[in-house]
């Protein structure tokens, strides 16, 4: 069940072709192509020639042994329990409040959270996570969980006083407010493996810390010690305090974990005149998400520990104020899970609502790339390519002490980034965001944007209209990727796109000069395109892509469309056991000989499927699907049998943050913002009554032991 803490406003105002129009074109291709009237929904929604990414199948060798989902699809199910194949347990583990050391209290029905409490627990709202283990040997048993902790459930947190105070006017209780500063953020917890196999923390560990979004990071890359980012914390403009809904992850090749800043600009105000960047992102006038702003001025603030969330200018420049506040937001951040070191903000990833972050393939010689979407109406998709080239030295060595934050220096401090084009021919482009790079007019990217000649800073502030400026391809809603390491394709998931208008749409907005313009792009009006075919896309959609050898072209393709049955644009003929809508969560958990299985998880609103079941996870083995000449996604054309529901969970709740123990024994997810759930340590109990609801990581195994899913 999606909660709505998405921006839905009209931000992207430039005139590039949504990728629902280069989708619409492309079907009316096909459709000429094809001829036939039944296949036109189909054939709009093709990305590709006919033969789809090339490759694929003889990618995983002729002497493997092929791998087949060997457990039974599950139905759909409302309850407030998790659920589960048959032969599988499903355990409660480190819930919100969960205590990391002594200095919190165990969890109870009627804690009454305070700052500190909060700072030694587990944070609200499980989301992205990973593990990083400690040792090579112990590795499926024993490792360090990072997890992002995305936002808060205010009636969850103040439950013993019914609610929090001055929720919507008025000024926030400091203490309060530092609560809630405290339960975002990432949790780090180490994890073991016990007796009987259930699974838990380890109360005191000295891997055991928060990172919440009051800690001290260092700003890092071309906007570090920028003017952009100078404030009265910082004047200059190396530091900032926290990292904010931090939605998906990633993690690097040499053992740091990525956390991925998102819904940001709801946490700052600004009542003054916005910069482009602020409307661009939606740093807004008035009242911040939860009002944290409001507290400024107690007795009790330290260091502006409340001031920093108002952006309006107060003093005589920027480093008497914090007008530039926002500006130290919208970023990667790099975390050493091992050993609690400052927390570094990647700014050369670029700046805007970022969901994930994922490493691509891993070759020796050859640049480090990471990619990351805009997970908002009709942005978009993007790549960094390091210039340093990947050295196997760097590798991961858990247990081993050395400076994995300089790693992280040398690979995702200098490199290129690029916003991807997406072509109706099944090709695409990424397009660099340099200063230098030509826009779509023929001016340098610096001169379209304002800026000075050599202003890579500038480009990384302004990062989305830098895209705009070069032709960007706007999305419907990107949310994760996943990577097959063996042939470097990626996926991602798009997860919906409500407004997204048929093409030909035109419309207009009123700038803030008050002069009625044209909108090229934008939540109310974009129009369809080859890779967002659909209009008012509530199913969404997988696409993956395949990078040309030694260029910035690619090509393209739908993996599968959300849908409900019976859906006239159920166009992968998805059935009541895989009908999914709002692909969200992603991880290609690779089983090696060039297989895997692709791990979907959804934060669905779509009513046609949630009549039928809460949000879910679902299994393929893309190696066993292909797309059939004339279908438009790889998944339809009879092979839809081949994905399957594989859990299912509580009313209320979203489905994310996925990884498993190398020996793909047992498999992790986050059960985020349920409504009336845990029971208790079994996941799949059914709540009776009524409990203060905590979101959970879950750990899924087979009861024989075995791995999972085969
Ligand atoms: Fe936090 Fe895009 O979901
Ligand atoms: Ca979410
Ligand atoms: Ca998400
Ligand atoms: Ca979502």
């Amino acid at each position: 069940m999606s909660k709505e803490i998405e921006d839905h406003r009209l931000l992207n105002r430039s005139a590039n072709e949504p990728f629902s129009s280069v989708l619409e074109k492309h079907v009316s291709r096909r459709r000429v192509m094809q001829g036939g009237l039944g296949m036109a929904a189909m054939a709009m929604l093709g990305g590709f020639g006919l033969s789809g990414l090339s490759g694929r199948a003889e990618a995983a060798g002729a002497e493997k042994t092929p791998l087949s989902l060997a457990f039974d699809a599950i139905r759909g199910s409302r309850t407030d329990a998790v659920v589960v194949p048959d032969g599988y347990t499903a355990q409660v583990l480190i819930p919100w409040g969960t205590p990391l050391n002594g200095q919190a209290p165990d969890w109870r029905e009627d804690l009454a959270f305070t700052p500190e409490i909060q700072a030694n627990s587990v944070g609200m709202h499980h989301d992205g996570m990973h593990n990083f283990a400690l040792d090579e040997s112990s590795a499926s048993r024993r490792f360090v969980l990072a997890m992002n902790n995305e936002y808060i459930d205010q009636a969850a947190l103040w439950a013993p006083k019914g609610g929090a105070t001055n929720a919507e006017e008025g000024k926030r209780p400091a203490d309060e407010v530092r609560t809630e500063i405290n339960a975002h953020g990432v949790t780090l917890v180490e994890l073991e493996k016990g007796d009987g196999g259930r699974w838990r923390h380890v109360a005191d560990s000295a891997y055991n810390r928060r990172y919440t979004s009051a800690t001290e990071m260092a700003l890092s890359g071309p906007v570090a010690g920028s003017d952009y980012v100078r404030t009265r914390y910082s004047p200059d403009g190396t530091l900032t305090r926290g990292t904010n809904n931090n939605c998906a992850n990633g993690y690097t090749p040499w053992g740091t974990y990525l956390t991925c800043e998102e819904n940001w600009p709801g946490y700052f105000v600004k009542n003054a005149e916005r910069q482009r960047d602020d409307q661009r992102l939606g740093v807004s006038e008035g009242r911040g998400r939860y009002g944290w702003e409001t507290a400024a001025g107690d007795a009790s603030e330290r260091n502006d520990e409340f001031a920093r969330f108002n952006a309006t200018p107060t003093g005589a420049s920027a480093v008497d104020d914090y007008r530039n506040e926002p500006r130290t937001f919208g970023y990667i951040v790099e975390i050493d899970p091992y050993t609690g070191e400052r927390a570094v903000k990647r700014t050369a990833l670029g700046r805007f609502r970022h969901e994930g972050c994922w490493p691509g393939k891993l070759v020796a010689g050859e640049p480090v790339v990471f990619y990351s979407g805009h997970d908002a109406r009709n942005e978009y998709i993007y790549k960094f390519v390091s210039e340093a080239l990947w050295d196997p030295a760097d590798a991961n060595r858990p247990g081993a002490s050395y400076d994995r934050l300089a790693l992280g220096a040398k690979y995702m401090d200098a490199g290129t980034l690029y916003v991807a084009r997406f072509e109706a021919d099944g090709r695409g482009e990424w397009l660099p965001l340099t200063p230098g790079a030509e826009t779509r007019d023929g001016r340098t990217l610096a001169e379209a944007l304002g800026l000075a000649a050599d202003d890579q800073a500038g480009v990384i502030i302004h990062t989305c209209d830098a895209a705009d400026l070069m032709g960007a391809t706007p999305m419907d809603r990107p949310e994760w990727g996943a990577v097959d390491p063996a042939t470097g394709e990626v996926y991602m998931t798009l997860t919906n796109n409500s407004q997204r208008t048929e093409e030909g749409t035109a419309a207009t907005y009123t700038n803030d000069g008050g002069d009625i313009q044209e909108a090229g792009v934008g939540y109310a009006t974009a129009p369809t395109n080859a890779a967002n075919p659909r209009a008012e896309n509530e199913g969404g959609q997988v696409i993956r892509w395949r990078e040309d050898a030694g260029s910035t072209r690619f090509d393209w393709e739908v993996f599968v469309f959300g849908a409900a049955v019976g859906d006239a644009e159920n166009v992968s003929g998805l059935t009541e056991l895989n009908q999914f809508a709002s692909p969200d969560g992603l991880h290609y958990d690779d089983r090696g000989d060039g297989q895997g299985i692709l791990w979907i998880q959804t934060d669905n609103g779509y009513a046609g499927v949630t009549e039928y079941t809460n949000d879910q996870l679902l299994a393929v083995v893309p190696q066993n699907v292909s797309r059939a000449e004339g279908d438009a996604s790889v998944v339809g054309g009879g092979n839809q049998a081949q994905l399957k529901r594989f859990a299912v969970g509580p009313n209320g709740c979203e489905v994310t943050g996925i990884c498993l123990t190398p020996d793909k024994t047992a498999m992790f997810i986050n059960i985020q913002h349920p409504g009336n759930w845990p029971a208790g340590d079994d996941a799949t109990v059914e709540t009776r009554g009524s409990v203060r609801a905590r979101a959970s990581t879950v750990v899924i195994q087979r009861e024989d032991g075995g791995i999972i899913g085969v």
